[in-house]
């Protein structure tokens, strides 16, 4: 079995997190409930902090509002000392009403918006990281328009094979995002935002994937972004101060999982941006990191309890396959249906049984919605509890309300206290867009 941030099994024989016993979590938000473990979270910035502070130095960290975002959340980063990333309108509001400081504050996105870009200019956004010739046209007139200079990064796309899962790979030649250095693209749009007015080019920015063990394509990307910075000083007499190089570190999803640390992250990233720099003749850049996944993924367990057990016996298969039902599935996980995501899961009410038997964890959804494939567990019965690990990262923020289900609610637990931060959808949420033409209205006068 695996624990991970501060779980713990407890003398009820449950699993506890945060020094909170799920069992009575479950009993006072209900399930499915997403109970992101708030020291690990915190831990996990301080680690990001200190590693590249002391392997780099000039380093702010912005943390990926995409992997999980709530107010709350952008509360707590901001505490941290970290900056943040956003990648939409809805992302950036939610870092507003969470008061966090919008001069740190990077936007993305493929196909901003011009409202997008209005607001992020309205806001005073640190870097909006430009990503087409069309975005850079619209934000430099937008900026002109209101008599501001916007900070800009652009986007490259340094042309390294990530290794991952071919839906979260960006950094490859063949993608929708960035410019191509290698094609001279990202040259044209240098010199373009260099004679654009209302935009300050500051910086360069590359992502090259998620969910990585394998940190190449970091040390792959480095020399080429380097090297790149260096042509732009060469050719524009622009020196590029500040270097993105993205997130992507992975998380363990399961026990036999072994992604670098923080610390062996950090160590190669610099070393390979601190060599390439010196190779390439130019100034150290300020260095940002944008890590997603690896700040909250470990830190979140979904709790479900166990539905209808049902063992289904296979003619030509001499084994037998037992289904066991979840309340949740596709639309609070939808990671395993996407991308063939792997998870854990442990029984969480008999915590420390010994897993004797395999399920089959499926969800509650009107198709075949498989969470686990296979796992194994202590004897299940209906009404215990399942927490399926390592869910903190693009399940609350990718959930939807498929067959109209209610998204579940998110605790953070710490120190044995749980606080809601964010509560469950009612059905009456589920409705409040709907709007019904008079015609349709039941037993209208009109029809
Ligand atoms: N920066 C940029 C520009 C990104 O596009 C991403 C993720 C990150 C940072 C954070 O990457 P991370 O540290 O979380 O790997 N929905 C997919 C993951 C998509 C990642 C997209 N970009 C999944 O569930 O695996």
């Amino acid at each position: 079995m695996m624990l991970l941030g501060t779980q713990n099994i407890n003398s009820r024989n449950h699993l506890e997190i945060g020094g909170c016993d799920v069992a009575d979590l479950a009993a006072e938000f209900g399930t499915p409930l997403y109970v992101m473990d708030e020291k690990a979270i915190r831990d996990k910035c301080r680690a990001y902090k200190q590693a590249f502070a002391r392997e780099y130095g000039d380093v702010d960290i912005a943390y990926a509002s995409k992997a999980f975002i709530l107010t709350a959340m952008c509360a707590l980063v901001d505490q941290e000392g970290f900056w943040l990333d956003v990648a939409s309108a809805g992302e950036l509001y939610t870092a507003k009403r969470a008061d966090f400081s919008m001069g740190k504050v990077i936007f993305h996105g493929n196909n901003k918006s011009a409202d997008e870009l209005e607001m992020a200019v309205e806001y005073g956004v640190k870097y909006v990281v430009v990503d087409s010739f069309v975005e850079l046209e619209l934000l430099s007139s937008i900026a002109e328009d209101a008599g501001k200079t916007q900070g800009i990064m652009l986007r490259c796309n340094p042309g390294v094979d990530p290794h991952t899962h071919r839906l979260i790979s960006t950094g490859q030649e063949d993608s929708k995002f960035g410019f191509n250095i290698r094609n001279g693209l990202a040259m044209t749009a240098v010199r373009q935002a260099v004679a654009a007015k209302g935009i300050s080019l500051e910086g360069l920015h590359c992502h090259v994937g998620s969910q990585l063990f394998d940190i190449t394509p970091f040390t792959e990307a480095a020399p080429v972004m380097a090297n790149f910075i260096r042509q732009v000083g060469d050719e524009t007499r622009v020196e590029i101060e500040v270097l993105d190089m993205g997130g992507g570190l992975g998380v363990r999803y399961l026990e036999e999982h072994n992604p670098p640390s923080v610390a062996e992250f950090a160590k190669i990233v610099s070393e390979s941006v601190i060599t390439a720099v010196a190779a390439a003749g130019i100034a150290k850049p300020r260095l940002i990191l944008e890590p997603g996944r690896s700040i909250v993924g470990e830190a979140g367990t979904t709790l479900y309890s166990v539905g209808p057990i049902k063992e289904v016996h296979i003619a030509e298969d001499p084994g037998v396959r037992t289904y066991l039902s979840v309340d949740g599935g596709l639309s609070d996980n939808p990671r395993p249906a996407l991308y063939d995501a792997v998870y854990s899961a442990i029984l969480a009410n008999k915590a420390g049984n010994e897993p004797t038997k395999a399920y089959t964890v499926s969800g509650r959804h009107c198709e075949t919605d498989m969470l686990i494939p296979r796992v194994l567990l202590p004897e299940a019965k209906t009404g215990d509890l399942l927490a399926v690990q390592t869910t903190g990262a693009y399940n609350h923020a990718m959930a939807s309300n498929y067959n109209r289900f209610t998204r579940p609610p998110v605790v953070f637990v710490m120190d044995g206290k749980a606080e809601l931060v964010a509560r469950r959808e009612t059905l009456e949420d589920l409705v409040k867009c709907d709007v019904v033409p008079e015609r349709l209205v039941k037993d209208s006068p009109k029809v």
